[in-house]
C-alpha cells in the first residue's frame, strides 16, 4: 500500500490530523493497534478548550458537540472549607472550556473518518518504522493475521506515550524532559447527577479533590492518591468517604451514586525534543505529556496536529518546506507553556509534602489567586488556553 501521509494511532491526535489533511485534499492511512471498540470507550480528558472547540466547529464536527458538550464561563477554587469562583469568561473576553468526554471526540471523529471512507485499520499488530531518514519511510504492520507495508511520503508518530514511533528515532537525537509527581490520580465516574455546575477544584490537607461531570446524570471525580496504591485499596465506600472529607463546605452536600469506572493513572511531566526526525513528525502524548491538573493534555495534542496540517499543505502545495522545518519549534512553544501551566496547577492544588512550610506557601497562593485580578487572569487566560503563544 501507498498513501502520502501514514499516521500511527486513533486517538485525538492521528484521528484529528487525518481529518485535517483530508479537508486539505492530502491523503492519509490510520493505523491503531486496538479495536473501536476499546479507543471509542476508553474514558479519559473532559475538558475542551476554546481553541479545540473553534477547530472541531470549524472543521464540520460541531454537531452533538454543540448540543451535549457543556460550557463553562467559570471554575471554584475549594480550600479551607470555602468555594472561590473563578470567572474565567469574564476575565478573557469571552472564551470559555467545553465539557465533552474525550471518547465522543473519538467518536466524532472516526465517525467523520469512515463517512467518506477514509483508510482506518485497527487491531494492527507488530508496527515498525522504517527509512526515516529517507524520501521512502516505511511501516510494516501485521492486520487480519497478514503482514504488510505502507509505503509514505511522511510519518506521523500519534501513538502516545507508550506507542513505538518515537523510540524508532535513534539514540542521542532526542532530548528528554521528565519529571515524576510522587502522586496519582483515581477517577471515577458515577451515575449521579453532578452535585456543582461548575467544576471544583479542591486543595485539602488531606490531598487534592477535583469534581468534574459527563452529563446531566454523569459525574466525574477524582482524588490525589500514592501512585502505587493498589485499585483494591480503595472500595467505592473509601472513594466517596475521601471524597465528603476533601470536598467539605458549609452549606453543599456531595451526592453519591453507583460507580460504573474507576482506574488510577501515575502524574508525569515528559518532553521530547525536537518532535521531528527525518520524515517522522510526533505529535501529541507521543512527543510530550502533562500532569492532567491544567486539564491540557487532549488540547495540546490538537493544536500540535493542527501546526503539522498546516505545514504539510504548505508543502504539497509549493514545494515549501519551511513550515515543517519549523514544526518542531512552532509547537514546543506552545508545549512549554503548557508544561509550565499544567505544573503550576499541580503544585497549587495538590498536597506535596507533609511540611508546614510548604502548606502555608500554597494557601498564600491560592489566597492571591483568589484575591488578586491580575493573578485569576493570569489562570484564566491559560487555562481556557491562550490564542498566541
Ligand atoms: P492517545 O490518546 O494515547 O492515542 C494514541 C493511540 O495510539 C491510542 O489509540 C493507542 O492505542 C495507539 N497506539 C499505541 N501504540 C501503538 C502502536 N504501536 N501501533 C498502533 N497504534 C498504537 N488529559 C486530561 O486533560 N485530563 C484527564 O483527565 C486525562 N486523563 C488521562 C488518563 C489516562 C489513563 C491517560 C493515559 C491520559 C489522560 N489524559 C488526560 C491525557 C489525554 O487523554 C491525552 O493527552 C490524549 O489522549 C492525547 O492524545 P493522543 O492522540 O496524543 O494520544
Ligand atoms: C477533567 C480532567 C482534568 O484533568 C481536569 O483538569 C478537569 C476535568 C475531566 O476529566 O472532566
Amino acid at each position: 500500500m501507498r498513501t502520502q501521509v501514514g499516521i500511527v494511532g486513533a486517538g485525538p491526535a492521528g484521528l484529528t490530523l487525518a481529518h485535517l489533511l483530508h479537508l486539505r485534499g492530502i491523503e492519509s492511512v490510520i493505523l491503531e493497534a486496538r479495536s473501536r471498540e476499546y479507543v471509542e470507550q476508553r474514558v479519559r480528558a473532559g475538558v475542551l478548550e476554546q481553541g479545540t472547540v473553534d477547530l472541531l466547529v470549524g472543521t464540520g464536527l460541531g454537531e452533538r458537540l454543540r448540543r451535549e458538550g457543556i460550557v463553562h464561563s467559570g471554575i471554584e477554587l475549594r480550600f479551607g472549607g470555602e468555594g472561590h469562583r473563578i470567572p474565567m469568561s469574564d476575565l478573557t473576553g469571552g472564551r470559555a472550556i467545553t465539557i465533552y468526554g474525550q471518547q465522543e471526540v473519538v467518536k466524532d471523529l472516526i465517525g467523520a473518518r469512515l463517512a467518506y471512507d477514509g483508510p482506518l485499520l485497527f487491531d494492527t499488530a507488530d508496527v515498525a518504522l522504517h527509512d526515516l531518514e529517507t524520501e521512502r519511510p516505511r511501516i510494516t504492520y501485521v492486520h487480519d493475521g497478514r503482514p504488510d507495508e505502507l509505503e509514505c511520503d511522511v510519518i506521523a508518530g500519534c501513538d502516545g506515550f507508550h506507542g513505538v514511533c518515537r523510540d524508532s528515532i535513534p539514540p542521542g537525537v532526542l532530548e528528554l524532559h521528565e519529571r515524576e509527581y510522587p502522586f496519582g490520580w483515581l477517577g471515577i465516574l458515577a451515575t449521579v447527577a453532578p452535585s456543582t455546575d461548575e467544576l471544583i477544584y479542591a486543595y485539602h490537607e488531606r490531598g487534592f479533590a477535583l469534581h468534574s461531570l459527563r452529563s446531566p446524570k454523569l459525574s466525574r471525580l477524582y482524588l490525589q492518591v500514592d501512585p502505587d496504591e493498589p485499585i483494591d485499596d480503595w472500595p467505592d465506600e473509601r472513594v466517596w468517604g475521601e471524597l465528603h472529607l476533601r470536598f467539605e463546605r458549609d452549606g453543599w452536600t456531595l451526592r453519591e451514586g453507583p460507580i460504573i469506572e474507576k482506574g488510577i493513572t501515575p502524574m508525569r511531566s515528559f518532553v521530547a525534543e525536537p518532535m521531528q526526525h527525518g520524515r517522522l513528525y510526533l505529535a501529541g502524548d507521543a512527543a510530550h505529556i502533562v500532569p492532567p491538573t491544567g486539564a491540557k493534555g487532549l488540547n495540546v495534542a490538537v493544536h500540535d496536529v493542527k501546526v503539522l496540517a498546516e505545514a504539510l499543505e504548505e508543502w504539497y502545495r509549493s514545494g515549501s518546506t519551511e513550515l515543517l522545518e519549523s514544526y518542531s519549534a512552532t509547537c514546543l512553544r506552545r508545549v512549554w507553556r503548557v508544561q509550565d501551566f499544567s505544573n503550576y496547577m499541580t503544585t497549587l492544588l495538590h498536597r506535596l509534602e507533609a511540611d508546614g512550610f510548604e502548606d502555608r506557601l500554597q494557601r498564600a497562593r491560592l489566597a492571591y489567586v483568589c484575591s488578586s485580578e491580575a493573578a485569576a487572569r493570569s489562570l484564566a487566560e491559560n487555562y481556557v488556553g491562550l490564542e498566541n503563544v
